[in-house]
């Protein structure tokens, strides 16, 4: 469940265009791999906290957002490429809070469907509608090397190093997020992509999967989406989606797979509504 924004982020083309200029025209060029920490991290942070407390959870009142904002600033004081995901404890047990049985719905690749499809909470209860995940969802943020103020120009990536701070914080938010899932367990993955649809090395497969609880857990659905019009790269059963499924077998775990499940393809129909795929047959 990556939902760190960053690595998905594409530039438009006129702002690649300024970054090769301004490379070219001899300006030092960034330190790190990774987008730059967040212009307004704090307000837009302490904001969506304020947000999500007040207005999603009325069991979410007592959470304090100044004391959560500083457990995950603390981390912030470490070396960008020292921060491990047990540094962020603090932060995850002043933010925790439970999750509807039935509502979890991990995801890979689909960030964007996920979160429509969700609806704020109210359908769905995917990570990034979780206080924890809400607050720094789509965000970067980082220290400077050797120096204590925040980097803005870049960060460090999965490439630069392993314990860089956004990554320690996916992994740590997607281990309690796994740990507090109960009932019917959704997965949505992507059939359209190239390299096959279940990620084998991935936020879900090593942050997520081995930490679902046996005893709370009912069975396991997973969605396998298609992109309309295709390509069908994979579907249940086949290439990845199998290796998934005999992992969750081997576990013990009850499942079922569906192909372009009803209601999301027809949320995706929305954006392809003359489409052939999208026809609605009387
Ligand atoms: C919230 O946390 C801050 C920082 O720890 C603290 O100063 C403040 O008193 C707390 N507010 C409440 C209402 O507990
Ligand atoms: C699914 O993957 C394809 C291929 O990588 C991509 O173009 C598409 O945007 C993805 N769909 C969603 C909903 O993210
Ligand atoms: C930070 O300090 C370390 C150890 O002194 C050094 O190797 C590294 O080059 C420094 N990095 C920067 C960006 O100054």
């Amino acid at each position: 469940m990556a939902a760190q924004g960053c690595a998905r982020c594409w530039l438009s083309l006129p702002a690649l265009l300024l970054l090769l200029a301004a490379g070219s025209a001899g300006s030092a060029h960034a330190r790190w791999g990774g987008q730059g920490t967040s212009p307004h991290l704090q307000s837009i942070f302490l904001g969506r906290c304020a947000e999500y407390s007040t207005l999603l959870g009325p069991q979410l009142r007592d959470k304090n957002c100044t004391a959560i904002w500083e457990a995950f600033r603390a981390v912030l004081d470490k070396e960008p490429c020292a921060v491990l995901p047990s540094d962020y404890d603090p932060f995850i047990s002043l933010s925790r809070h439970s999750i509807p049985q039935d509502k979890s719905l991990f995801w890979e690749n689909n960030q964007f469907l996920v979160t429509s499809y969700a609806e704020n909470a109210r359908r769905f209860m995917p990570l990034q509608d979780v206080l924890y995940g809400r607050a720094a969802d789509l965000l970067s943020w980082c220290r400077q090397e050797n120096a204590s103020e925040l980097d803005y120009q870049s960060c460090p990536t999965s490439d630069d190093c392993e314990n860089n701070a956004v990554d320690s914080f996916w992994k740590r938010a997607s281990i309690q997020y796994s740990k507090d899932s109960s009932g019917v367990i959704h997965v949505m993955l992507n059939g359209s992509v190239p390299t096959g649809a279940y990620p084998v090395k991935g936020f879900f497969a090593d942050f997520e999967v081995p930490y679902f609880q046996k005893d709370k857990i009912t069975r396991i659905e997973i969605w396998v989406m298609h992109e309309i019009g295709g390509p069908n790269v994979e579907s249940c059963g086949e290439g990845s989606v199998k290796i998934l499924e005999e992992r969750l077998k081997e576990m013990g775990f009850q499942y079922s797979c569906i192909n372009d499940y009803l209601p999301v393809k027809l949320l995706k129909c929305v954006d392809h509504s003359t489409h052939a795929d999208c026809a609605l047959n009387s």
